[in-house]
């Protein structure tokens, strides 16, 4: 098992550039088994452990991947599938591979799926990708341990209201959609970037979407979708993790490839909390020379606060001058990291989905586990900031979602290493 050695204290400086995202890249490459004819070729995929794991279970149902790691480039090759059930031990390791019954079940008219493992925050069911398809004509079968979708008269359009906008039914629902017949009208849909992104490459594939990004979503089925070259956009969660390491480490980053656009909750909330930030049309500078002072967090659907930069966010409340409040609406029980930093030292209180955070002068470094991927993040720069050496556990978590993080954080100027316990 390896760790991580945080040494705290040492400001960030410099550039780093934010790897192509990992919630982008998850559906693009599940939306590739659409490609009929020829090969895809997905540009700027990061290096991560997710998208290992979503290349074995794409490989595991016949189609061909390779992974160039160093032009970044990976072809999924899905012109000859040969199974519609992913193999549970592949699919448990990862929530998102049920992103493939969409595809699978627009492409064969059925599929079969493990019940999804993958992080555990919340119950995070899968309600309303099930309603998504049953209302395109799929009829639904769960088994024990499995979910089966079948239409073998093929799935037909039809206006689907989603009770709460979830991003990956959204994105199943644009898949199997795409070559439904006639047209499907999906109301209150995520309207995240990534949606945007997979809505892009589903339309260069052949499919015809219209309004991807707003509310609601128009599909126009088509006849079926061909490989096709596909370049991924720049994580956004990945560049706020680092925006708050600058601000944090009192530091001075440019984080280049990030888009103000995708940010603009965390820009805002940077901004009241005291962090110096410039926007150019490259990417992101943020410093900051003076202790930062607390900030009120309520997370929400994009374009609301994102849930994925939450633990990170309260490890900064954690040392900013003043009392802070973070509410999460959007998960439930992910309030992990709570226990881990207050090992730290920090003062938080947690009432239901709310936190309040005393901010503190300095965090003590500890030994601290990273509880989920973004926990994992929280941990990290609650470490670049803690008096004393502290230690990382459980980095198979970072590593589903962190491109290169060790290399990127030295690159800066920080002071942590990666050994075996
Ligand atoms: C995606 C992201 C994840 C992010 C989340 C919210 C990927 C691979 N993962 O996850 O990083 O934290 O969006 O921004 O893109 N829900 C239901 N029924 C459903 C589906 C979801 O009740 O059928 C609930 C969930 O329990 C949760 C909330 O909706 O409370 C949000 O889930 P959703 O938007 O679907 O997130 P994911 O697509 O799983």
């Amino acid at each position: 098992m390896e760790k991580l050695l945080i040494e705290g204290g040492h400001p960030l400086r410099g550039t780093v550039k934010i790897s192509g995202a990992k919630n982008a890249v998850l559906p693009v490459i599940a939306a590739t088994l659409l490609g009929q004819d020829r090969p895809s070729l997905l540009e700027e995929v990061p290096h991560l452990e997710d998208v290992t794991t979503i290349s074995e279970i794409v490989r595991s149902i016949g189609a061909k991947t390779e992974y160039n790691a160093e032009k970044e480039t990976l072809t999924v090759d899905a012109t000859n599938l040969t199974a519609t059930e992913a193999p549970s031990e592949l699919v448990r390791k990862m929530r998102a591979s049920f992103l493939l019954m969409g595809p699978l079940l627009s492409r064969y008219g059925h599929a079969k799926i493990s019940l999804p493992g993958g992080c555990a925050i919340g119950t995070r069911p899968i309600d309303l990708h099930l309603k998504g398809f049953e209302a395109l004509g799929a009829k639904i079968e769960i088994g024990h341990g499995f979910i089966k979708v079948e239409a073998p008269n093929g799935l037909e359009g039809n206006r689907i209201y989603l009770d709460f906008p979830s991003v990956g039914a959204t994105e199943n629902i644009l898949m199997a959609a795409s070559t439904a017949r006639g047209q499907t009208i999906l109301e209150n849909p995520a309207e995240e970037p990534e949606i945007v992104d997979l809505a892009n490459f589903l339309n260069v594939m052949g499919a015809n979407i219209r309004g991807a990004g707003t509310n609601p979503i128009k599909i126009n089925g088509v006849e079926k979708l061909r490989g096709q070259e596909y370049m991924i956009i720049p994580d956004r969660i990945e560049a706020g993790t680092y925006m708050l390491a600058a601000a944090m480490t009192k530091g001075d980053v440019f984080i280049e490839n990030a888009i103000s656009e995708h940010l603009k909750p965390v820009i805002a909330k940077l901004k009241e909390a005291g962090a110096v930030l410039y926007e150019d049309v490259n990417g992101i500078r943020v410093s900051s020379d003076k202790p930062l002072k607390a900030v009120d967090i309520k997370t929400l659907p994009y374009p609301g606060f994102p849930t994925d930069m939450q633990a990170q966010f309260m490890a900064m409340l954690s040392v900013s001058e003043g009392n802070g409040s973070i509410i999460e609406t959007v998960f439930e029980n992910r309030f992990m990291h709570v226990e881990e930093l207050r090992r730290m030292g920090a003062k938080i209180t947690v009432d239901d989905r709310r936190a309040e955070v005393i901010g503190i002068p300095e965090l003590k470094a500890a030994r601290v586990k990273a509880t989920d991927l973004r926990a994992g993040a929280a941990m990290v720069l609650a470490g670049l900031v803690a008096n004393g050496e502290t230690t990382v556990t459980a980095l198979h978590h970072i590593d589903r979602g962190y491109d290169r993080l060790v290399e990127k954080l030295i690159g800066l100027g920080a002071h942590i290493k990666r050994v075996e316990e």
